[in-house]
């Protein structure tokens, strides 16, 4: 039995945590109500990621990043029951292939992700012949087509990890270019004196890899039909953020740390106390009591979970916003409730091969 939804409380951590104003807030209640009066009729589960509104945040089911939206394929409390996705659409595919028995929706389909445009089949089978002793990781913003023939999906919770346990030679890491290089620069140790590869973009009809260590660039030929929808595979949003970003916090003095998300660029990282994904940064942080004025370099919207976790800590940002994520709002999260659109399917044959992928994800993380 759900336990019953305190809608006043919520509106009370958006008054005082999050700062809406009053009158933002008599427009968001009579929403969060209708919300929760239509989930419970339908027996339904809301599944969102951090990086959506708060209000989507405050009365969701389940809200984590991508490994714990994934692990949540685990748990028996969705069971079946409807799942109402407020995320973008390679999570919602996720979602739904490690939950087959759900019908999972998603309330805007145009809920893409920059990442997972830049990357296709086509370019990965290219890669592949190209060195075919090669393990090939996928970083979790990908298409279920692309995670249905490479080895092993990664998200930024656990790429370390994966990589290191991975056999083959070399690792060629997909599609995200600056995730690659600064996931690949922090293992030091464990590197079996193979090469890493990250695919960099696709350029005057080459498919361009770089050697991680020698920064040479390779390239294979593709074909003109074959080119994925985008020329290269980084976030429209993480890659906005420069060092200047950062340059007056630090010259004012104003924060006691700051951390980065590892789709930035690799000169951004360099400026950053820590670089991690979301639950990353949220476990850094706990353990971490001293830091009490943090700048966050990642979506603007991670400032939900973090004020939620650590209400009594001041939280800076060079505020980007996702436009993919923001497709979904209170509005059409009722919708989707109502009508049960937008449908999430993937063909069977490749359900099963991502479903493989993230499921070897899972083993090497340990779960
Ligand atoms: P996480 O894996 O950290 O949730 O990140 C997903 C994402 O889209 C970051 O931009
Ligand atoms: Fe994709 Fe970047 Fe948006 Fe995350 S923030 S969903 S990586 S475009």
């Amino acid at each position: 039995m759900r336990k019953m939804t305190d809608i006043d409380e919520i509106g009370r951590k958006l008054l005082n945590t999050h700062k809406y104003s009053r009158d933002e807030i008599e427009i968001i209640i009579p929403k969060l109500r209708e919300i929760d009066r239509l989930r419970n009729e339908k027996d339904a589960v809301i599944m969102a990621h951090y990086y959506q509104i708060p209000p989507i945040q405050l009365i969701a089911d389940r809200v984590g990043d991508s490994l714990a939206l994934a692990l949540a394929g685990h748990d028996s409390y969705l069971n079946g029951r409807l799942i109402i996705s407020s995320t973008v659409y390679f999570m919602a595919e996720m979602i739904k292939i490690l939950n087959p028995k759900s019908k999972v929706v998603i309330p805007d389909t145009k809920a893409s992700c920059s990442i997972a445009e830049g990357m296709n089949v086509s370019t990965v089978m290219r890669i592949r012949e190209s060195y075919p002793d090669s393990s090939i990781v996928a970083y979790i913003n990908t298409t279920a087509e692309v995670k249905s023939v490479v080895d092993v999906v990664c998200t930024s919770a656990n790429a370390d990890t994966i990589i290191k346990n991975m056999d083959g030679n070399p690792i060629i890491l997909i599609p995200d270019y600056f995730f690659a290089k600064n996931i690949v620069k922090r293992i030091t140790d464990d590197r079996k004196g193979r090469r890493y590869l990250a695919y960099k973009m696709i350029r005057d009809g080459n498919i361009v890899l770089e050697d991680l260590d020698s920064c040479r660039e390779e390239t294979i030929p593709l074909d003109k039909t074959d080119m994925p929808l985008l020329p290269e595979g980084t976030c429209i949003v993480h890659k906005r953020f420069t060092p200047v970003d950062i340059y007056e916090y630090k010259r004012l003095g104003v924060v006691d740390t700051i951390i980065a998300h590892p789709e930035v660029s690799p000169a951004v990282a360099e400026e950053v106390d820590m670089v991690g994904g979301t639950n990353k940064m949220i476990s850094h942080l706990r353990d971490h009591p001293e830091f009490k004025r943090i700048l966050f370099i990642t979506e603007c919207d991670m400032a939900a979970p973090l004020r939620e976790a650590f209400p009594e800590r001041e939280f800076f940002t060079p505020c980007r916003l996702c436009d993919y994520m923001r497709k979904n709002n209170l509005d059409n999260l009722a919708n989707s409730l109502i009508n049960e659109e937008y449908e999430v399917t993937v063909d069977p044959d490749i359900a099963y091969g991502a479903r493989r992928s993230l499921e070897r994800m899972l083993e090497l993380t340990g779960f």
